[in-house]
Formats: C-alpha cells, sequence, structure tokens
C-alpha cells in the first residue's frame, strides 16, 4: 500500500508499543548529574592579536614542502606585540570607512580584489596545556571564519577551511605540547560566497575541547521523540524517546563501554532514565549505542511554549566516567501535509516568517550571543518563523530559536553534490539535528541552474543525505520559477520564491501529491520614519514603498485561499548590510526589513501584526510634526485589525473607513499641530482600540533605554541600549537628526553604533587610536671590554653565564659618559654599558613597552634580566640596533628608577636609547541619530559591577543608563 505523503514527513513512527525506560542494567553505574566528566569545552574567544594584511618584513610564505615549519605569523616565534588586541567574535569589514569604488552588492565595504590590502587578516593567540592534559584528545573548533581560513598550530598547519558559514574542527592532539602554545590563523575574504554583506574574519565562536579517547563523538548525539499515530495526530500521549549516541574509542586498545542517559526538563522536574548500553569498540573505531525511554507526559515545543529538555549521556569503561555530554531538545512533531500545509504537533499551523541575513546594526557579522537573543525577541513581536538566508546559522541563533520561541528553515549555502559539498551538507545536518525550532531543511536558494535536470539530480542526492541523517525533517529548496524539472518536483516540500497564484496552481496541478511552503514571499522596502521618496538620499518613502513582491498580493491573494502553501517568509525581516535597492550609492544598507537594522520598527511592522498576530492593532502614521507645513494636506494611513477606524485631528473626525487586517486605510488631513488620534471598532461599533500621534516640543533632553538593566559579567557578553531625543515632556522626537556621544564607565565597553539609516556612513566603530610615546634611556655609564667569545654558550643571551657576567660589573668598573657625549667604548668596539630610566604607574599599563637602540648587534637587560633578543641560527646576534624594537615585557619593570643593561658587539659613536610604551589612546564614539533614534552596543569586560553609558548632544541635558554586570555561571575560558 502506497503510503500518503504526509505520514513520510511525520517524525520516525512508532512500533505499537512504546519502549519504556528499562530500570539501569548495571546497578553500581552512577547518576549522571554528579558526575565529574573529563571533558573540558573551553573557549577561546578572548585575547587574541590582529593584524589586518600580510605586510611585515618576510611577510608570510606558506611551507608546503616540508612539515611543521611554517614561521614568520604562522609560527611560535613571531613577535605579535604591535599587533592590535581583539575578542571574538570580530568582523574586521565593519571597521572600515565605506568606499564607493567598492562592492555595492557587500555594502560598498573596501574588501575584494581591488582593495587587496584589506582582504587578508591574521589573528594569533598563545593557549596553555597542562602537563595533567597528557593522554587527552585535544580538538579545536571554530564555529565559522569569513573565510578560506588557514590554521596553524606551533607551526603547523591544522586545517585549511575555506567555508565562510560552515563550522571545522580537527585533532590538533599530536602537535600541541605542555605550556604554551601558539595558535595562527590567516583569513583571505578577498572571494564572495553571497551577494550580501558577509564581513570578514573570525566572526563566530572558538572552542578548545578535551576529551578522554573514550568519547561521545563530535556531533554523535541525536535524539529523536515520536508518538502513536502520525504527524496528523495532536501528540497527546507518552513521547517515546530515542537518544543514538556514537562513541569513539581512538586509544589503543579494544574497550567495552557503557553509555547511560537521562532526560529532565531543562525547567527542572521529574529525571527519566533510558536503559543503559553496553558494548566493545575496537581501537581506533567508533559504535552508535541507541538508547531508548519515554516521557510519560510530555511538555511540548512550539513557538508559543517553547518547552525544552535536556539529555544527559555518560560514557563510562570499568566503572570510570570517560565522558559526560548534554544535549538539548524538544518534543515536538513536524509534517507537511499537500492540503493542509504545515501542521506543528499535529494542527496546521500558518508560517508567518522573516527571511534574515545575520548582520547587525553597528557590529557586522560578529553578533555576541546576547544579540541572537535580542533580534529573535524582536522578531517574535510579529513573526513565529525565521529562514537562514542563505547560509548555515551560528548554533547561538538556533539556542536563541529554541528557548524563546521561534520555528527555522535551515539553510545550506550552496547547491552541489560532489563529496566536497556532500560533507559541508552533513556537518549542518549532524551539528543542527537536535534544534526543536529547526523544522525543515533547505538545500539552496534561487540557484540560476534551477530547471535543468541536473540540479534536480544533485539536490535528489542532496536530499538522500539529508533523509539518512535525519529522517525526522522535511527537506525543500528555495526556487523563483514555475517550472516542472529540475530542482522543484525533486525535493519533498515545494518552496516558492516569488511565483504568481495561477502559475502555482498549475504546478500543483502536476504534482498532486507535493506539499508546499512560501520560502521567500513578499519583498518590499521602506526607509524608517521617510514619507518622501528621496533618490538622492536614497530613502524610500512609508506609504508606498516600493514592492519587487507586494506582501497584500502574497498574504491576501495568494496564501489566503490557499493554506496549502503553509504560510511564508517575507524578505527580509530585518533590514541588512548590502544589496541597497532600489538605489544605490548613497545606500549601503537594504530596506527591504519590517524593522531597521537596529531592529527599530518601520510603519510595516504593523501592518503585520495586524495580519499575523492576534492582538488588537491600531496603528497610524506618519509622525506630526510637521512645522511650515500647515494647512497643507498630509497623508495619513492607518493599519487595524478591527472592524472600522474613525480618524481625529485635534477632536476633529475624519470619518470611519473599514478596516482590513491585509490592507491599509488613507486619509487626507489639512496639517495643523497637535493630536492626530483615532479609534477602532469592533462590528458591533464598540471601540475597540484607540492610539494618537502627538506634534512634540523642542528637543530637550537624550533619552536611554536599556534592552536590559543586567548582563552577564563574562567576558562577550552584551546590552543594547536604544537612543533617542525627547522633549520635555518625554515624548521621542520622531525627526531627530542630532549627533550624538557616548562616553562608558564600569566593567564595559562600546563595540557598535548604529542608527538604522541606510545611508548613513558615519563609523559604526571607533577603534583605539595606537599613541606611542617615548621614555628617554639617561645617564650612561660604560667599560670597553670584550665579551665572551662567540658560538659559546655564553653568548647566549639567555644563559645565566652572560646574566652573571653583566652582574659582576659593579658601577665603579664603568665610566660615565662626558657632558660632551663622549662615551667610554669607542666606536665599533664592543662593551658593556648601563643607563637608568624612570618609569610611572602610568606607564606600566602600556600594551606594549619596546626598547629602540642605536649601534650594532647587542644583548639587553632590564634590571638584570635578559629580553628576548632572538639569535640568528649560526649564533650571531641579528643586527637589531638599526631602529628596530625588542620587546619589554611590563614585569620586567618597576615604579621608579630601572636599570638597562646593554652588551654591544659593536658599540656606537654614541648610544642612544629609548623606551617606547605603545598605549590605546581613548576613544570618542559618537552616531547621529535617525529619524528620533540610535543604538549602543555594550560588551562586558568579564568583571562584575556597575556600567553606566551617558549620552550627550549639544545643548541638550544628556542621560545616563546604568547596567549591572552580575556574576553568572561563566562558560569556561581557557587563558
Ligand atoms: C531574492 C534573493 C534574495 C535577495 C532578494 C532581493 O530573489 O533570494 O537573496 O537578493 O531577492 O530582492
Amino acid at each position: 500500500m502506497k503510503l500518503p505523503l504526509f505520514a513520510l514527513f511525520a517524525v520516525i513512527l512508532l512500533p505499537a508499543s512504546i519502549v519504556s525506560a528499562a530500570p539501569p542494567k548495571e546497578g553500581n553505574a552512577p547518576a549522571e548529574h554528579s558526575i565529574a566528566s573529563p571533558r573540558e569545552h573551553l573557549s577561546l574567544d578572548q585575547g587574541w592579536k590582529f593584524h589586518l594584511g600580510d605586510d611585515w618584513p618576510g611577510a608570510f610564505e606558506l611551507r608546503l614542502m616540508k612539515a611543521g615549519m611554517n614561521k614568520d605569523a604562522a609560527g611560535e616565534n613571531f613577535d605579535d606585540v604591535l599587533w592590535r588586541t581583539v575578542n571574538l567574535p570580530h568582523d574586521w569589514v565593519v571597521e572600515l570607512p565605506f568606499e564607493e569604488k567598492s562592492d555595492r552588492s557587500h555594502g560598498f565595504k573596501p574588501v575584494e580584489p581591488g582593495f587587496p590590502q584589506n582582504n587578508t587578516g591574521w589573528y594569533r593567540r598563545k593557549f596553555d596545556i597542562s602537563p595533567a592534559d597528557a593522554g587527552k584528545r585535544i580538538q579545536l573548533q571554530f564555529d565559522g571564519i569569513y573565510r578560506n581560513a588557514r590554521v596553524f598550530v606551533n607551526g603547523w598547519e591544522a586545517i585549511h577551511n575555506e567555508s565562510g558559514y560552515f563550522p571545522f574542527r580537527t585533532d590538533i592532539t599530536d602537535v600541541v605540547h605542555p605550556g604554551m602554545n601558539t595558535l595562527a590563523v590567516r583569513v583571505d575574504a578577498s572571494e564572495f560566497e553571497g551577494w550580501f554583506y558577509e564581513g570578514a574574519g573570525i566572526y563566530r565562536h572558538v572552542w578548545l575541547d578535551k576529551v578522554d579517547p573514550v568519547a561521545i563523538a563530535p556531533y554523535g548525539v541525536f535524539v529523536t521523540s515520536a508518538f502513536e499515530g502520525n504527524g496528523h495526530t495532536v501528540p497527546n500521549g507518552p513521547a517515546a524517546i530515542t537518544a543514538s549516541v556514537t562513541v569513539t574509542n581512538t586509544g589503543t586498545n579494544s574497550i567495552t563501554t557503557t553509555v547511560g542517559g537521562s532526560v529532565t526538563p531543562a525547567q527542572g522536574g521529574e529525571r527519566i532514565a533510558l536503559a543503559l548500553e553496553k558494548g566493545e569498540i575496537a581501537a581506533g573505531e567508533a559504535k552508535t549505542f541507541i538508547l531508548k525511554g519515554s516521557v510519560t507526559k510530555p511538555r511540548l515545543w512550539s513557538p508559543e511554549t517553547p518547552s525544552l529538555y535536556l539529555l544527559s549521556n555518560t560514557v563510562s569503561v570499568g566503572g570510570r566516567v570517560t565522558d559526560q555530554l548534554t544535549t538539548t531538545f524538544g518534543i515536538r512533531t513536524v509534517a507537511f501535509d499537500k492540503d493542509l500545509g504545515f501542521l506543528l504537533n499535529g494542527k496546521p499551523y500558518p508560517i508567518y516568517g522573516t527571511c534574515n541575513h545575520q548582520d547587525h546594526a553597528g557590529i557586522g557579522s560578529a553578533l555576541p550571543d546576547a544579540l541572537q537573543d535580542f533580534r529573535i525577541q524582536k522578531l517574535k513581536e510579529f513573526s513565529n518563523a525565521y529562514r537562514c538566508s542563505h547560509n548555515p546559522p551560528t548554533p547561538e541563533l538556533l539556542d536563541a530559536c529554541d528557548r524563546l520561541g521561534m520555528i527555522v528553515m535551515d539553510e545550506n549555502r550552496l547547491l552541489g553534490s560532489s563529496e566536497q559539498n556532500l560533507d559541508l551538507l552533513r556537518t549542518l545536518i549532524l551539528r543542527d539535528r537536535n534544534h526543536p525550532s529547526v523544522f525543515i531543511w533547505s538545500l539552496c536558494n534561487e540557484e540560476y541552474i534551477q530547471n535543468e535536470p541536473v540540479a534536480g539530480r544533485v539536490a535528489t542526492s542532496m536530499q538522500r543525505l539529508v533523509k539518512q541523517l535525519d529522517p525526522t525533517r522535511p527537506v525543500t529548496a528555495a526556487a523563483n520559477v514555475s517550472g516542472n524539472i529540475g530542482i522543484p518536483p525533486s525535493t519533498e516540500v515545494r518552496g516558492w520564491n516569488y511565483q504568481e497564484a495561477a502559475w502555482i496552481d498549475t504546478y500543483r496541478t502536476k504534482h498532486p501529491n507535493q506539499p508546499h511552503v512560501g520560502t521567500e514571499v513578499a519583498s518590499y522596502m521602506t526607509t524608517r520614519g521617510e514619507y518622501v521618496y528621496d533618490r538622492v538620499k536614497g530613502f524610500v518613502d512609508c506609504y508606498e514603498g516600493r514592492a519587487i513582491a507586494n506582501p497584500e498580493k502574497w498574504w491576501g491573494q495568494i496564501f489566503l485561499p490557499r493554506p496549502w502553501l503553509s504560510g511564508g517568509f517575507i524578505w527580509t525581516g530585518f533590514d541588512y548590510r548590502g544589496e541597497p535597492t532600489p538605489y544605490s550609492w548613497p545606500c549601503i544598507s537594504s530596506h527591504f526589513g519590517v524593522i531597521d537594522t537596529c531592529g527599530f520598527p518601520k510603519d510595516n511592522w504593523w501592518y503585520y501584526r495586524a495580519w499575523w498576530g492576534k492582538e488588537p492593532v491600531l496603528h497610524i502614521y506618519p509622525h506630526w510634526n510637521w512645522a511650515g507645513k500647515e494647512g497643507q494636506e498630509v497623508r495619513v494611513d492607518a493599519l487595524a485589525n478591527c472592524h472600522e477606524v474613525e480618524l481625529f485631528l485635534n477632536g476633529t473626525s475624519f470619518g470611519r473607513q473599514q478596516a482590513k487586517p491585509d490592507a491599509k486605510m488613507t486619509w487626507k488631513v489639512k496639517y495643523a499641530p497637535g493630536i492626530l488620534s483615532a479609534k477602532g471598532y469592533n462590528a458591533a461599533g464598540k471601540v475597540v482600540s484607540e492610539t494618537k500621534v502627538e506634534t512634540t516640543g523642542a528637543p530637550a533632553a537624550v533619552h536611554l533605554e536599556a534592552w536590559k538593566t543586567s548582563l552577564a559579567a563574562q567576558p562577550g557578553s552584551a546590552a543594547v541600549v536604544n537612543v533617542s531625543l525627547v522633549d520635555a515632556k518625554g515624548r521621542v522626537i520622531p525627526t531627530a537628526m542630532d549627533e550624538v556621544s557616548f562616553s562608558i564607565t564600569g566593567p564595559a565597553n562600546i563595540i557598535g553604533v548604529g542608527n538604522g539609516n541606510p545611508s548613513c556612513h558615519e563609523p559604526d566603530q571607533f577603534l583605539p587610536v595606537q599613541t606611542v610615546r617615548s621614555i628617554p634611556v639617561s645617564d650612561w655609564r660604560g667599560a670597553a671590554m670584550k665579551l665572551p667569545p662567540k658560538k659559546t654558550s655564553q653568548r647566549d643571551p639567555t644563559s645565566p653565564d652572560l646574566e652573571k657576567f653583566v652582574a659582576t660589573l659593579s658601577d665603579s668598573a664603568w665610566t660615565a659618559a662626558t657632558v660632551d657625549g663622549s662615551f667610554p667604548i669607542p666606536s665599533g668596539k664592543s662593551g658593556v654599558c648601563a643607563a637608568t630610566i624612570s618609569v610611572t604607574a602610568e606607564d606600566l599599563k602600556a600594551h606594549a613597552l619596546l626598547l629602540k637602540v642605536n649601534g650594532g648587534g647587542f644583548h639587553a637587560y632590564v634590571n638584570g634580566k635578559p629580553l628576548d633578543i632572538k639569535l640568528t641560527l649560526n649564533g650571531d646576534i641579528p643586527a637589531l640596533g638599526q631602529g628596530e624594537a625588542v620587546h619589554v615585557p611590563a614585569s620586567l619593570l618597576h615604579l621608579g628608577v630601572n636599570r638597562i643593561t646593554i652588551a654591544f658587539e659593536s658599540a656606537p659613536k654614541k648610544p642612544e636609547a629609548s623606551l617606547a610604551l605603545v598605549n590605546d589612546g581613548p576613544v570618542h564614539w559618537t552616531r547621529s541619530l535617525f529619524n528620533g533614534y540610535a543604538q549602543v552596543i555594550l560588551s562586558s569586560t568579564g568583571e562584575p559591577g556597575d556600567v553606566t553609558l551617558t549620552a550627550s548632544a549639544r545643548g541638550l541635558q544628556s542621560a545616563s543608563v546604568r547596567l549591572k554586570a552580575e556574576p553568572r555561571s561563566a562558560p569556561s575560558v581557557l587563558p
């Protein structure tokens, strides 16, 4: 018998009897939650050194002929002291100025073949491996680097990864050693992968995992839940839980391992044990264990009730726990039906979704995790679904969707069935398949070749792989064609980008069993707060906007009579950098969003709330600050989901109009300052909603509003503060464009500023300007003498012998330099001299201290301790005297007078030396408001305490907002 298509898409069907939790087979197995697991998952986000370009002397050269020999910036000994310190996530493109000659689709940022100086970036970081780690496997994980990253560990090329969106991992156990190790990453962003802003750099997290040789494999856990029946049945019985756990044995002996598991509601509650499984794993092999259990009364996950569960798995060998891992998941069913559309937990669930790119105002593509929460909360105010267009997201986005409740179309970057393409796709599915928010996979978007048979074959191979790895979710591909060949008929669910109703109907008659989804539907542009179409400024008015695909058409005419289309994803939720449409320069961002790049709503935010939401909505626009237009006609529009709307100006009615949830109402009103108001009526004539817009007074003060008043005192945790100007009555001035300056005290830094203006060329970030101050070295005294012979151990500058030799020189043995500058060591001869410097407390805070000395090769000592001046391979001292600087560790200096000793191979005529203090200068952050608003993003330094952000604008009362940086259970961080 042929199964109906919907049954194929329902979550795994269960055998008639549901397997329930069996009692543990090993009575002495410890409870998972009390076990100290050897697994460590350590953040490597903090304390990187960054340099833009490959432009140092003897620049990077990849050593392909011999292994482990990469030097320069890829090696251990490279001196990166003058490189800037950055924390991840980091996007260097957002730091660059806008440039009209650069690629418009990437937001006019000078990173592309025409700007080679900006294409390559280097990151370096030391990390400590303890002797206690001996025997563990050490693995690096990068969640995403844009793009073409070569990763070096101690000069070994550890991995080369080209994709800018997929995560990658590598085992580095063999090439690390106890003590400090060097991680170096070269990033080459000279090629594009998308037609939108992509940023550049290590813009997602980096992790170092330490695991036992017998451990759960990366992405080795897959947990599914199922109910009796199929996707059409509302799941109200017990949920059968199946946890598939793959364990690897990288040890040298075959072992017998026990794998246990338990399920607990994330918010607390009864812990349910899964049946233990036991098995042998040969050395170098992996084995998958299937653990089963049952949750009797599951709390179902949905956007409205995002209930989560924690699966905790424990691996043990001979009673010793070798691994423990917790996986977050949710219990719910997803299915697509050819007639009913998308079903969540067995019920039709219209998809009211938005497509989004991953960047945000002020910070480009480098989003701290808190920004994922912020953005999903903003989108949840009017929608229930998120399409990751057109690339795999960062895992924290999916975590936010799981937690806050948002269904996700998780999208692969490119169509392709080569081994390499399938490997990337495999990584995506394995990484994301436990997220309850993910309800469908998308293989690709609008491939030019989508209508050809070859594309259909490739899509079929890709879909086959997805179904092997995850039989619980359907697969689609976003296609902007109506045709019957190629990709569209090859995927389980037909994905529609922008097609006419008639074409959709014709297609359906030819493919009657294929379900449908609107992968990309309405595409409509407006600029927040603008009511005039302005080509010069690059603004699109909010009355009419510009439509590539009209929202009212898709929602009112296409979807409403065809619920089997499942709903759709509009283009887009947030505005994003790049793809400025319909204009080019000066526009640098798109205007497609319902909310701008900061998340400030445009007028059509109310349109979607009225159409998609359940709450009463009544919104009138424009603002009512039209000084100079008194007596002239101003168009007033309203959006509402009631029966009728009546408009008033200063109490005088302009009549009622019938409200339709998917269309707007329009009046013409002669402008007079005051109060523009509206009442919404239900069919019985009762007032159900009211709103007003007031003419404001003159700007009086800056106003700050924190999204949340606390943030975790953890490096990288972030906060969002919105900025506006208000009049004396506290009303936001909707036309304000003033420049606002920001300053911050306490344990946080400003990391980005934005305002949602798609044509604003002001900097999003203000980098510290490095300043160099010199402390002169004075009070020279010297003694001509033979240095210990070359190529002996005493000539090693770090040798205790040479140190001793210098230390034996008593002050009286030295001759002071004369006032006329003559020096006791004849020029060109060897000798030793001493001098002093005076150091203040401020000097000790310098970001780098560099000793600069003239004259021939030398060794240098600070307070008797040698400086690390590298010898050449044959034991000669390199010629450092010609202006190159030697790094002085701050730990060698103390307050007050310090002694510098220099042993010259060949003394200068007159020695000159200075200590250069390199400091990050103060940074002055500013941003103009755009139609009343701007935004500041802060990041915690990791310390607890009060953070105060102050904002001031010329002639106005300034504002401060206080946030608490609170200690919370911090993620593990590797020093
Ligand atoms: C779509 C495409 C999107 C974006 C949009 C702009 O066809 O899928 O990525 O380019 O057009 O209108």
